[in-house]
């Protein structure tokens, strides 16, 4: 039997060539201060709602936003922040549940302390969470909610809660409507808005040059991933010459590959400001229904050995298509050898590893630090799993629905052929944690 490669990758650029030009005339043009109020100007309009009508900044990035406010909340030193337990590192982990990928609330009394300032919950993976136990919890301990939908823009009827203190979307160049760039930052408090304003105002502006530099690297990669025959063309030449393409890729899809808090520390060139209004203005809901529907075809026919992820989240929408399996490397190298691009490195998210844990369970210090993390009830559990257990299928919008009909044969194989050394790993997963508290 011959599997040809399927030249789709797990990760896509959400673009067109027409948005490529646009962004480059832009960084072509001049532009005057009034331009630039202009266009920040409409960007709060389309940001505003009566259901939120919290104030709006258009960042650099979600990484500007998160920065600029705890820069201006001056928190004391020693604060510490929880943070539900799939993001970036160096927070107080809260474990997530891998069906709705919401934190777990009911664990929240027992992770603060008086150093708790804030909370952070991520909207992973597209799916939007209830935000409600979280304001509610919040509100009770007296914490700041952020927000972080970096991944999670899906149009102007989820724009964050009223009552988050801040929510950030992001527009990087992985995102839905992505503008090679840019954060919309939401601010409930008009105080904390105008410090984090004035802050800001202090900030080099990125030029059309710095602007245009990323237009064209993505430009590139759009052409090498996503246009005619070059996928293909691309991932033979590559593979040939013996580079990993897909950590290639991935890592030029980096926003900030280094120096992060330097290169963070911006304001967006009018010519981004102007490509995000351009993109988001044209929003069509049809276009996340094309994504939505393919995503629900896999997720529905998904192969025994494959478990699905944020599957009963309270909205689903399908950003990136992450499923559990056990014997992780097996099965992408399986998959691969049969020609599906499965990848496990697909996003920079990690575990939140708790860093204080030695100090909540003095009755498990004759343990290693490994064991007592493991044991410890405070340590994220299910959020370990599903980095553990993660990979990344290439199902989204531009797979056609008979090419999703082979992945899905192809994966009930390549399952078979990596003979799960425990089949009964799904049904038990649930126990495992138990038996491991
Ligand atoms: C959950 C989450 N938070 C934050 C970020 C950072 O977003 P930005 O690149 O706009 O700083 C990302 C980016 O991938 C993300 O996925």
């Amino acid at each position: 039997m011959d599997f040809p490669a399927l030249p789709y990758f797990p990760i896509t650029i959400d673009t067109e060539f027409s948005h490529l030009r646009y962004a480059v005339c832009q960084c072509l043009q001049s532009h005057d201060a009034k331009r630039r109020k202009m266009l920040q100007h409409e960007l709060q309009k389309l940001w505003i709602s009566e259901s939120n009508p919290n104030y709006v900044m258009a960042l650099l990035s979600v990484r500007t936003g998160f920065d600029l406010f705890l820069t201006v909340k001056n928190f004391p030193p020693g604060s510490e922040v929880i943070m539900s337990a799939i993001n970036i590192p160096d927070m107080i982990p809260l474990d997530i549940s891998i069906d709705t990928l919401e934190p777990k609330i009911d664990l929240l009394p027992k992770l603060i302390s008086a150093k708790t300032v804030a909370i952070v919950v991520a909207h992973l993976y597209g799916r939007i969470i209830n935000m409600q136990p979280v304001i509610d919890a919040a509100a009770e301990f007296n914490l700041a909610v952020i927000e972080d939908c970096a991944e999670s823009f899906c149009g102007f009827s989820h724009i964050g809660h009223p009552d988050s203190d801040l929510a950030l979307f992001s527009f990087g160049v992985m995102k839905f409507y992505t503008s090679f760039g840019g954060c919309i930052a939401k601010v409930k408090d008009q105080e904390i808005l105008q410090k984090m304003q004035t802050f800001y105002e202090t900030y080099p502006v990125q030029t059309s040059g710095m602007y245009l530099k990323k237009v064209l690297k993505y430009s590139i990669l759009y052409s090498w991933l996503q246009v005619g025959f070059l996928p293909k063309f691309g991932q033979e030449v590559l593979s040939r010459l013996g580079v990993d393409y897909k950590s290639l890729f991935v890592g030029l899809m980096r926003g900030f590959p280094d120096k992060m808090l330097e290169m963070i520390r911006w304001q967006p060139s009018t010519a981004l400001l102007a490509t995000m209004l351009y993109r988001q203005k044209a929003f069509k809901p049809s276009e996340f229904d094309l994504q939505k529907i393919k995503g629900q075809y896999f997720l529905q026919n998904l192969p025994e050995g494959f478990e699905a992820v944020g599957e009963h989240a309270y909205i689903n929408n399908f950003w990136l298509f992450p499923v559990l399996v056990e014997e992780v490397d097996t099965v992408v190298n399986t998959l691969n050898l049969l020609g599906v691009e499965a990848y496990r490195g697909a996003t920079q998210l990690s575990i939140v590893e708790p860093s204080g844990g030695e100090e909540r369970s003095s009755i498990l210090d004759p343990l290693s630090p490994k064991d007592k993390a493991t044991l410890n009830a405070h340590y994220p559990h299910e959020a370990k799993f599903l980095i553990d257990h993660v990979i990344y299928l290439p199902v989204h919008k531009l797979v056609p629905i008979y090419i999703l009909d082979q992945m899905l044969k192809i994966c009930s194989l390549a399952m078979k052929s990596s003979k799960q050394p425990d089949t009964r790993f799904l049904p038990t997963r649930n126990k495992l944690f138990k038996s491991k508290l």
